[in-house]
């Protein structure tokens, strides 16, 4: 069994990416430069903003943070995206989610202009993704193909198995490993929760990709021997032990299921660190303009 080392994969595509902007740079390029925008308190979503300000300092990127109130209108929010759009400096920004209530997440990703979309939401990125067109890939899915790249774990004939249909994990990693292409060809089942057995369909995987959300949920009686597991959750769970009242487990049971797998990603220190080194290649693709030219 080998657990998969999201943080020191991360920090080597991180210098690779440092050592591009130089590259581009020093041929005349400009400083990329990445804008988020973080609405409201919400502890995991400025824990996840920090980090990806953070991540752009170490790779030479300039970043901006826009901090607005949770009572934010739904329209001062679409201001500040329409300014960011037509702001020629910035060449992509994120809207973290999830948004409070009052805002509609569907419009405020709708109104991102897909150029500066390095979030990968937009539906026009989404539908290029889908026809295997250039496009920015959402940072999720695209850390999950890294991963598998970079580990030379084989997506082609396997039974991969995705465990969750959100917009932004399950239902884009399922069409990217069943597409015709190097990280692809696989037989992929997108499992939720009105599936009929769920047990059995996960039991005859090769390959199995945890987007649920729910803590420890893939015990180790669901796993085949051997087999891969992409572990997407990051759940809080208390944990008076811990300095801060809580711990990070992922949607699968690590210490059970480790031990049958052949590959695992833990949690926290797996598909997580991937997530901003999506981020950061989506940013320098915008600043290239490799994507739209
Ligand atoms: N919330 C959880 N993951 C993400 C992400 O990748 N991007 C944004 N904008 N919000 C998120």
């Amino acid at each position: 069994m080998k657990i998969i080392d999201g943080r020191s994969l991360a920090s080597e595509i991180k210098s690779e990416i440092k050592h591009e902007v130089k590259k581009f740079i020093n041929g005349g390029g400009k400083v990329p430069h990445l804008a988020a925008v973080l609405v409201g308190e919400n502890p995991a979503s400025q824990a996840y903003v920090r980090n990806k300000i953070k991540s752009c300092e170490k790779v030479g990127f300039e970043s901006t943070l826009i901090r607005k109130s949770e009572n934010i209108s739904e329209d001062e929010l679409l201001a500040i995206i329409d300014k960011l759009n037509n702001n020629d400096d910035v060449d992509g920004f994120i809207v973290q989610l999830p948004l409070p209530k009052h805002i509609d997440e569907s419009k405020v990703t709708l109104s991102i202009d897909p150029k500066k979309d390095v979030d990968g939401f937009h539906p026009v990125n989404i539908g290029r993704m889908a026809l295997g067109l250039p496009c920015y890939l959402p940072a999720t899915p695209n850390g999950i193909l890294t991963i598998l790249e970079r580990y030379n774990i084989k997506t082609s004939g396997k039974n991969i198995v995705v465990i969750g249909r959100s917009n932004i994990v399950g239902t884009p990693i399922s069409i990217l490993l069943s597409r015709n292409t190097k990280l692809g060809n696989g037989t992929v089942t997108l499992t939720h929760s009105r599936t009929a057995d769920l047990v059995s369909e996960v039991q005859r995987a090769d390959i199995i990709i945890a987007a649920i959300g729910i803590p420890e949920f893939i015990s180790a009686d669901m796993v085949k021997e051997g087999a891969v597991i992409i572990d997407v959750g990051i759940n809080r769970v208390e944990d008076e032990n811990a300095p801060k009242g809580y711990k990070l487990v992922g949607d699968v049971d690590f210490d059970e299921v480790a031990a049958k797998a052949s590959y695992i990603t833990p949690v926290p220190g797996g598909v997580g660190q991937m997530t901003v080194t999506s981020l950061l290649q989506n940013t320098l693709k915008a600043a290239r303009k490799e994507v739209y030219g």
